[in-house]
């Protein structure tokens, strides 16, 4: 089994990959963060307003993939938030632009490296259940696969994690209710709901939304599913937030396109950095506890 040894190799080798990418990044600051956040499309003006921010395009990253998407900067700040140290991702890949699983989630290792045991990921998504408005920020509850990969497909490193991990609590449950309480605190119409990830890059078409509702997704997006199962493998807890940037296909009687889903990001990102500001110092407070 040639290819299987050679398959187990290049699994090895993201360990050290992951960790040099770490060892750059903790050469830069003397930050040491335990929270990471993912800004989505649209998402990215929380990175403007961090203190003490040292930032680090992803091409001068070690072993780092770029982004290519609009609305992606494409850079790593070590910053504070609320008082909070945090590593802020402007910018993430997906396998619509086609880079591998293994790349996708290269980020989330390197977190892991760096010692970071909890991830805010957020995403652009659309709203699937009717009772949503665009504009409105959605804790998730739970996610449905259906991107046809896992990241975690091929040999096992168990320095990252168990072959087998489990995923009945993807979203931690006390990260949902301290994210509730504080939007709701905030006076921000809070929703939870169950996030389908689904390839793109093309949207979806009427049916295939009905299909989505009927099989229990409130929302949907491209993202965040690879990132959550390298993350739970790892054993990270996670928060994941979607902004209902537009109406899934077919809700209502119009096309779907992507500057409104930067359009919207940009309009609630007030709200949307509020919310971060209030859960943050709780979620360190939480991995304390
Ligand atoms: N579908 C898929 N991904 C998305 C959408 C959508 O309607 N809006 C933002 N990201």
């Amino acid at each position: 089994m040639k290819s299987g040894n050679n398959s187990r190799r290049a699994a090895g080798r993201e360990f050290a990959r992951a960790e040099a990418a770490a060892k750059f990044i903790r050469a830069k600051t003397k930050l040491r963060p335990r929270i990471a956040i993912v800004l989505g499309s649209g998402l990215g003006a929380f990175a403007e307003g961090l203190d003490l921010a040292t930032r680090l395009p992803y091409a001068r990253i070690p072993n780092f993939p770029r982004s290519t998407a609009i609305g992606h900067a494409g850079q790593l700040l070590i910053g504070k938030s609320a008082g909070i140290a945090v590593a802020v991702m402007q910018g993430r890949v997906h396998l619509y632009e086609g880079y591998s699983p293994a790349e996708v989630i290269f980020p989330m290792r390197v977190f892991a490296r760096l010692g970071i045991s909890a991830v805010v990921i957020t995403n652009a998504a659309g709203g699937i259940n009717m009772s949503l408005k665009p504009g409105n920020l959605v804790i998730l509850r739970d996610h449905i696969n259906l991107l046809g990969r896992n990241p975690l497909t091929g040999p096992n490193d168990d320095r990252f994690g168990p072959r087998f991990p489990d995923m009945s609590e993807a979203y931690s449950k006390s990260f949902r209710a301290i994210a509730l309480e504080e939007g709701r605190r905030l006076g921000i119409d809070m929703h939870e709901g169950v996030y389908a990830a689904v390839p793109g890059p093309s949207y979806e078409t009427p049916a295939e939304i009905r299909y989505l509702r009927t099989i229990g997704a409130d929302v949907v997006g491209m993202s965040t599913v690879p990132g959550v199962i390298a993350a739970r493998h790892m054993g990270i807890r996670v928060l994941g937030i979607s902004c209902v940037t537009n109406m899934a296909a077919g809700v209502l009687d119009k096309p779907l396109d992507h500057d409104e889903v930067l359009q919207t990001g940009n309009r609630v990102s007030g709200q949307f950095i509020a919310l971060l500001h209030a859960v943050l110092p709780r979620l360190e407070a939480d991995l304390k506890a």
